[in-house]
């Protein structure tokens, strides 16, 4: 058991510090929002991510973690502290690395004994380096303090299981002190350690993320091509999927990648390789292709009508992708301001994402079009003309086509999740737009040749 101390209690800091609690470590959580450490400590989680709370409640009665604002406290004690604080994009597409900074200069004012310094935010290559020479410069007292690479590969909507299940855990360090230290941290977990130094943890984080957003952005690619050539990008998926080579995850197509990581983490990429007087032209063609794939629905959309003005828009899911309430890089960031320019009344639905959502376009008037939030999908879709799905929340997918027949004042959708069978809308007599597939007209299809012979 050792004294873990986590800093930044977002997506990774939290789920982190929870889990190194689960396994038996004491650990002590830092954030700067006092707010949000009053909420932690009654048990109430800052972020929606399934079992959460259910282990924030558990190890805090075991008194295995807390959580503090007062990081003198908490660091000067500390094994190792992890630094899990966020490092956003910048306009140029680098990482801004100041919360990192701060967090360096607040661990060398405050340890008393020697710790291992572990960061696990995403970080450019060469970063640890840096951040390990700062702690150094401000040091004030007389102990061994060093810093290791250790990258988060969690998805967010399965954080907590990624963490306790993870497929590999990456250490990168530069001495076997750390190497020992980091190795010790992780051992009850009993998941493959990766042991590598410093600068290829780093790299390995962007490399993986960054393949991952590829592989969507091939997907897309193939998706709009399959459309002009009458090919169905599900089918062709299907047949990619067999070939362990290739592998059957990420092969669907959709409206594009967002979230906290792979946008930045791809801009992060291709910057460090041009400081490197190096042009990254994969990872560049896979920011470009997702660009112009998140408002590829309202590009369908605005084709297909003359206008959205005082049309009722039902949109059904606004986070950027289901099991989180998180709207970074969210597809809806980009289409609700285009719909709303051309007047349209959206009434959105989305179970855990509205809240955020509605800091951003309060619910009223935007300029010729207005923004409603409702807590029913039924009020989204009773009597709208027409539909769009960002997101394919379970809620979302448990509707059938039928339904939306029966309520939609016009059955017009535009799903950028794929999430039903064309066969089925056409069937209902929806004119469905998806991606990467043929639509489905309106025209209602015959029930069946055998009842109609039976009818004869
Ligand atoms: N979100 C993900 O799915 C994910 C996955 C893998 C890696 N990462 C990387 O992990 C890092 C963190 O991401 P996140 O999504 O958890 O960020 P986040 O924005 O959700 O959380 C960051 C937290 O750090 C706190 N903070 C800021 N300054 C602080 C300080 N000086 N001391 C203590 N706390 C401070 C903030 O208040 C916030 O609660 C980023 O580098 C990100 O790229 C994220």
């Amino acid at each position: 058991m050792l004294n873990i101390v986590v800093a930044g209690t977002g997506y990774v800091g939290l789920v982190a510090g929870v889990c190194f609690a689960e396994i038996g470590h004491m650990v002590k959580c830092v954030d700067i929002n006092q707010d949000k450490v009053e909420k932690m400590k009654s048990g109430v989680s800052p972020i929606h991510e399934t079992g959460l709370e259910e282990l924030m409640i558990r190890n805090y009665e075991f008194g295995r973690i807390d959580y503090t604002i007062d990081y003198k406290a908490a660091y000067k004690n500390a094994d190792a502290i992890f630094i899990g604080v966020g490092t956003p994009e910048q306009p140029d597409g680098s990482a801004n690395l100041s919360h990192i900074a701060t967090v360096a200069r607040q661990i060398a004012e405050s340890v008393e004994k020697d710790c291992l310094v572990v960061v696990k935010s995403t970080v450019p290559v060469g970063t640890n380096d840096k951040v390990e020479q700062f702690i150094q410069d401000f040091l004030v007292n007389d102990v061994r303090v060093e810093v290791a690479s250790n990258p988060e590969f969690l998805a967010q909507g399965s954080a907590v299981h990624d963490t306790l299940y993870a497929e590999r855990i990456v250490i990168g360090t530069e001495s076997k002190w750390a190497e020992e230290l980091l190795t010790k941290i992780y051992e009850p977990f009993n998941i493959p350690i990766v042991s590598v130094n410093r600068r290829s943890a780093e790299m390995i984080k962007y490399a993986s993320n960054d393949f991952l957003a590829l592989k969507i952005s091939y997907m897309n690619d193939i998706a709009n091509l399959c459309e002009l050539v009458g090919a169905d990008i599900q089918d062709v998926a299907k047949g990619m999927s067999y070939d362990g080579r290739i592998g059957s995850k990420f092969l669907n197509a959709g409206i594009g990648y967002g979230g906290s990581c792979f946008p930045k983490d791809t801009k992060a990429l291709e910057y460090i390789a041009k400081q490197n007087g190096y042009e990254l032209k994969t990872v560049k063609a896979a920011i470009d292709v997702n660009q112009d794939q998140k408002t590829m629905l309202y590009k369908k959309a605005s084709k297909r009508l003359i206008t959205f003005n005082g049309l009722k828009v039902a949109v059904l899911g606004l986070t950027f992708k289901p099991g989180t309430d998180d709207l970074r890089e969210a597809a809806s960031l980009e289409n609700v301001p285009l719909l709303l320019e051309q007047g349209a009344d959206i009434f959105a639905f989305d179970p855990v994402g509205a809240d955020n959502f509605s800091r951003v376009y309060p619910e009223g008037k935007h300029g010729k079009g207005s923004m409603t939030y409702v807590d029913n999908i039924d009020e989204a879709l009773e009597d709208a003309n027409v539909c769009f799905i960002f997101t394919e929340w379970g809620e979302v997918k448990a509707l059938t086509p039928e339904m939306y027949k029966k309520m939609m004042r016009t059955p017009l959708i535009f799903d950028g999740r794929n999430i039903y069978r064309v066969e089925d809308m056409q069937a209902a007599g929806i004119e469905y737009h998806s991606i990467g597939r043929k639509p489905a007209t309106r025209a209602v299809a015959k029930e069946s040749t055998n009842s109609e012979l039976q009818n004869s």
